[in-house]
């Protein structure tokens, strides 16, 4: 007999029991809420043929772009390969074994070969989501969601899922108000989806809505900061908040508390943990040993050279922290991607290597070379992925140099775009029109 998934498409070699665990895995990458890994690994224990839980297990191991990811999801691929597989789950096959080769586009065409023919598969949307992502893929974000909406209905399940990355689309393309209204929909439908809840931050981040933003995280805490595995990056949206109204003490208390009392080694909360200090690190504010501490957690993964945007994080916590060695040692890694075949080569040409030479030279003092290699970077950025309010952080810097640099032309005119990005401009904007 020919089992189907809750979302109706054929899976090969589940169970009922094994398909219920499947599911409840499904749902929790969905949310970001509990441990979908122990899930499916549940799922395969009651049905070790089950392809399709293999084949999940694969995508969640590559979801967190990690050097350790790539190896566990290759064992999960090949116990895939090894069982029957129909047309769908041999197309999942191909788009995983596409992103352990570290061949992103690829894994964008298999998965869009999938959600052609099977535009109800949840997994394969998801995965091409959180690769336009980390590709900077703005209108990907939005529209491989818009392509496949038609095939779903308000009852389905996981349909929330669908409304947050498409609101999260909407707000990396610019459409605050109608991200807002979708983002605000799916939450009614389901509110511990994070990733809704998230995409909603980033509107009213991205119009300097700060207030509201701190009011929406706070009357929502229930439920995107518990059992989550994406809170520490929800709590980064609250501290930056914080921040930019020049709340600096409380930004630094969610820092010191949810952002990173954890000592998480998780690559996207100590990319979170940079960002956040980097930022503060460019206000002057006193750190304390807060570099140092980040600096140790990135030590590990300095010379893993997976993902440009992983690196230049690294490159933060190394030049905050004095430690040149480390700098040069990602340095040094980062030209020998160059050499290497797959998506990050280019990442890493046109915008991580330029990025983390700036933010080095940063260091240093030297803020003529920083404003040389980010000023007229900033166009492409995009190419090593991330969201807009992630990026910012490069303006931020530029923006700065410039000040420092005595570069009044450049500090004035950088000033006037960030006042008219957003609808209320952060006193910080407003400061540097002084300085101007
Ligand atoms: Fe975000």
């Amino acid at each position: 007999m020919t089992r189907t998934d809750h979302r109706g498409d054929a899976i090969t070699g589940a169970t009922e029991t094994a398909l219920s665990s499947y599911e409840k895995a499904v749902g929790e990458l969905q949310r970001y809420i509990g441990n979908p890994f122990e899930t499916v690994d549940a799922a395969i224990a009651e049905a070790p043929a089950f392809t399709m839980a293999h084949l999940l297990k694969a995508h969640l191991f590559l979801s967190g772009a990690e050097l350790p990811g790539v190896a566990a999801a290759k064992e999960a691929v090949a116990a895939a390969k090894r069982l029957p597989a129909n047309e769908r789950e041999k197309l999942h096959i191909a788009a995983a074994d596409a992103l352990i080769e570290g061949e992103y586009e690829r894994a964008e065409a298999r998965f869009e070969d999938i959600l052609t023919r099977y535009p109800r598969d949840a997994l394969a949307l998801q995965m091409g989501h959180l690769f336009d992502f980390y590709r900077g893929d703005a209108r990907n974000l939005r529209d491989r969601v818009a392509r496949v909406l038609h095939a779903w209905r308000s009852s389905d399940p996981g349909y929330h899922a669908v409304l947050g990355m498409y609101s999260f689309g909407l707000e990396e393309c610019g459409q605050y108000g109608k991200a807002e209204e979708i983002g605000c929909s799916a939450l009614a439908l389901e509110p511990r989806d994070n990733w809704a809840h998230h995409a909603v931050a980033h509107v009213l981040e991205m119009e300097g809505r700060r207030d509201e933003g701190v009011k929406w995280m706070a009357s929502r805490e229930t439920h995107w900061a518990t059992d989550s595995f994406f809170s520490v990056h929800n709590w980064w949206h609250y501290a930056l908040y914080h921040l930019d109204e020049d709340r600096e003490a409380e930004a630094l208390r969610l820092y010191d508390g949810p952002i990173r009392q954890a000592r998480s080694t998780v690559m996207l909360d100590m990319i979170d943990a940079s960002a956040m200090l980097w930022r503060m690190y460019l206000r002057g504010i006193d750190l304390g040993s807060r570099w140092q501490e980040l600096a140790e957690a990135w030590a590990p993964v300095a010379e893993d050279g997976l993902y440009a945007f992983n690196d230049v994080h690294a490159v933060m916590a190394f030049v905050g922290a004095g430690r040149q060695d480390m700098v040069e040692k990602v340095l040094a890694s980062l030209r020998r991607t160059l050499d290497r075949g797959g998506s990050n080569r280019a990442m890493v040409r046109e915008v991580g290597l330029p990025v983390a030479l700036a933010l080095s030279a940063f260091g240093r003092g030297r803020y003529g070379e920083t404003v040389e290699q980010l000023r007229d970077l900033r166009p492409i950025a995009n190419r090593f992925g991330g969201s807009h309010a992630q990026r910012d952080l490069l303006d931020l810097t530029l923006i700065e140099a410039a000040r420092r640099d005595k570069q009044t032309g450049l500090l004035r005119n950088l000033t006037a775009e960030r006042i008219a990005a957003k609808r209320h401009p952060a006193p910080l904007a407003l400061r540097y029109r002084e300085a101007a």
